[in-house]
């Protein structure tokens, strides 16, 4: 069934008994370990349709419905929970959550005393109990009243020690979860058992949890963050609802837990904060949901608390959540879609990877038709078919991947996915030695696809070396990568068909300007992965010399305004592959121009950068439109190193944080965003009166 994913109202009562059908199916497989049909994202999207709808017909409400319980109703067990453990209520914008506060504060009649804001842990709710200071028994949450016994899987849980530093009568409540690094060695585990991988890492929690008897070991974490009996007061206290007396705040129950030996998120970067205001606890949601790609373990969401005890108490509770916490959803980084084909390309270096083409689908805003696959061993292990409904992961400026089949799902049209037999660029053979494939032509494979955009306008701008030419050099063996074009003769280029003199002169004269590129567009040229004109532009700025970027780690990189760890160990790794094409490079001159870097490479993230100076200085500057006057024999790249020149920031989209458009004619949608902004405009003559000092010479 198709949900409207905002338009929760317009549910009919058939699409709504649907949906309710749907929606426990859904949980009963989110809530222990089967492979759910939904996504997260779409599962809230059901469940706040299926509440419109009962809002607006109360007597219909059907007894199996999952809003109200806990878990959506779907699971229970057999050991009472001696306080409830109760679920969040969700909030999915800053201005529901803004909503939400002001409600509680006119519930409690006054301002709430402070919040604290934590992340939301992707993980499964767990309570452990302890006697006299030692584990006695950890139970699931269950349907919230009474959970099941997974004290058989207590030793495996990090985090959750044995032994507590007093010995005091606790339960701890918190989330048990698999860290990004322990998923990828627990799938690494299973499947040299011969195990189907875990499709996510919640659900291989949940899957780890409840197994008995494997003959092999998951290790999990666990992440506390409430406690029933720290603070003495009759039913426990904070955790899943406080008790009489003062008791402790929030912030204060986190740090007894860490001191007791439990681990908490007080370790990571999104750890809690104590916010005197809403919006202080505003900024830091926004801050742990920046950090949420960094971090190394999953979280769909931030919980903002009250802090304060006796705003907790007074605001209470209801049957599925407290009154005085809230989760503030994240979008899904996991969605459910479906794998159509499977495309092998040869990578610059002769790797042949597959990719997935996946049927679209929207994650965290941004429309995923792409997955990265690995690598053939890695299709196998995963037991793939084309057809399959398959859960597909992105996060920040991760590449998307394909993780897993739901297998449940498949309907017997699923076809098997052919694999190359030769490579599929130039059909030589392909050396299948490692477990990432190989054209065995290595990067001679790729050469004249690497030469060609090397010397692209963009690039080097090596005029006459277009792709018939660097055929012929290669063909000839004059060029085995692109340091040998400065080596390249008189002799060797007239001998070549259909090369006279003057064509030969011109070439060698567009060759000899091209030693002298400035280095982004020798960086560039590189065709290093994940970096194009912009991020070449900015790489060189930060650095300002080739020896610099060549030096910097994954976390120099990573500085750079728009390079995220992943991609920076993406670059890191191919630079070091590229070491001797650039040692190479440098003894012949070449990208060896040295400028001031902006920010000093080895600088902290605290430490300010040194701001750009010039007539753009501090600008933001986007283009849009065709450029005219001085401008027009420009390249939107040469356009935007103008801008940098003068030390401004080119950027492609027009946002609030935009000060300066320059339009020309045609100027479109981005124009009527800026003058909505109310964003300075120029033409393009104004524009270039502006930058004058800093045009190329012609
Ligand atoms: S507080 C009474 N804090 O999210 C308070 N829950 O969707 C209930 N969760 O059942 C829990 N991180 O399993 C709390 N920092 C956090 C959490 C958290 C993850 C889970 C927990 C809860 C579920 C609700």
């Amino acid at each position: 069934m198709m949900l409207p994913m905002n338009d929760a109202a317009l549910l009919t009562p058939g699409d709504y008994a649907d949906a309710v059908a749907t929606a426990v199916r859904a949980a009963a497989a989110y809530y222990t370990d089967g492979a759910t049909p939904l996504g997260d994202d779409e599962y809230d999207a059901l469940l706040r349709a299926v509440a419109a709808y009962e809002q607006a017909h109360p007597q219909e409400v059907l007894p199996d419905s999952p809003t109200g319980k806990v878990a959506g109703g779907a699971v229970g067990g057999d050991v009472p929970h001696s306080v409830p453990m109760l679920s969040l209520d969700n909030v999915f914008s800053a201005e529901e959550l803004a909503d939400w506060a002001a409600g509680l504060e006119r519930r409690l009649g006054r301002p709430v005393d402070a919040w604290c804001v934590e992340p939301k842990l992707d993980g499964l709710a767990v309570a452990a109990r302890y006697r006299a200071g030692r584990l006695h028994q950890l139970i699931t949450r269950g349907d919230g009243l009474a959970g099941e016994d997974i004290s058989h899987a207590a030793d495996a849980v990090l985090g959750l020690p044995a032994v507590l530093a007093e010995p005091v009568d606790v339960e701890l409540r918190g989330e048990v979860l698999l860290t990004r690094e322990q998923f990828e060695h627990a799938n690494e585990v299973r499947t040299a058992h011969g195990a189907v991988p875990f499709a996510n890492p919640r659900n291989g929690a949940a899957g780890t949890l409840r197994a008995k008897d494997r003959p092999y070991r998951v290790e999990l974490t666990f992440f506390g963050y409430g406690a029933v009996g720290l603070d003495e007061s009759p039913d426990g206290g904070i955790g899943d609802g406080p008790g009489e007396g003062e008791g402790l705040t929030h912030s204060a129950l986190l740090e007894r837990l860490a001191a007791l030996g439990a681990n908490t998120a007080a370790t990571t970067a999104a750890h809690p904060l104590r916010c005197a205001t809403l919006e202080e606890a505003q900024q830091r949601v926004d801050e742990i949901a920046a950090l949420r790609s960094e971090l190394p373990f999953g979280i769909d969401g931030v919980v903002v608390k009250a802090d304060s005890a006796a705003d907790q108490r007074e605001a209470g509770s209801g049957s599925r959540a407290p009154r005085w916490a809230v989760a503030r959803k994240l979008a899904a980084e996991h969605k459910v879609t479906r794998l159509l084909d499977v495309e092998w390309n040869v990578g610059r270096t002769g790797i042949i990877a597959p990719r997935a083409v996946l049927e679209p689908v929207v994650i965290d805003g941004v429309t995923v038709t792409y997955a990265t696959l690995h690598n053939p061993a890695d299709i196998t292990r995963r037991g793939l078919m084309l057809g399959d409904r398959v859960f597909v992961y992105r996060a920040g400026d991760v590449i998307p991947r394909v993780e897993a089949p739901l297998v449940d799902e498949r309907t017997g049209e699923e076809r098997p996915i052919a694999f190359p037999e030769v490579c599929p660029r130039c059909g030589d053979a392909i050396d299948r030695e490692e477990q990432r494939w190989r054209c065995v032509r290595g990067r001679d494979c790729q050469l004249v696809a690497s030469i060609s955009y090397a010397v692209g306008r963009d690039q080097l701008d090596i005029e006459g070396l277009g792709g018939t030419r660097a055929v012929q050099l290669v063909e000839a063996g004059l060029v085995s990568d692109l340091a040998d074009l400065w080596t390249l003769t008189r002799e060797q280029l007239l001998a070549l068909e259909r090369m006279g003199d003057t064509s030969t002169d011109n070439l060698l004269a567009a060759i000899e300007t091209a030693r002298s590129r400035p280095l982004n567009r020798v960086f560039c040229a590189l065709g290093v992965r994940g970096t194009g004109r912009t991020m070449s532009r900015r790489i060189a700025a930060h650095f300002g010399s080739m020896a610099a970027i060549r030096a910097a780690d994954a976390e120099t990189l990573a500085q750079v305004d728009g390079i995220g760890t992943e991609k920076a160990r993406v670059i890191v790794a191919e630079l070091a592959d590229l070491s001797p094409l650039l040692d190479r490079l440098a003894d012949r001159g070449v990208g060896t121009a040295v400028t001031a870097p902006q920010a000093p490479a080895t600088a902290s993230a605290e430490e300010p950068t040194i701001e750009g100076t010039g007539p753009l200085a501090g600008e933001a500057v986007v283009v849009t439109g065709s450029m005219t006057g001085p401008l027009a024999a420009l390249s939107r790249n040469e356009v935007n190193e103008l801008i940098e020149r003068a030390g401004g920031k080119a950027s492609s989209s027009v946002s609030k944080r935009t000060t300066l458009l320059v339009a020309g004619e045609k100027a479109g949608s981005k124009r009527a965003k800026a003058e909505d902004l109310g964003i300075r405009i120029l033409t393009p003559d104004e524009f270039a009166a502006l930058v004058a000092a800093h045009l190329p010479q012609a």
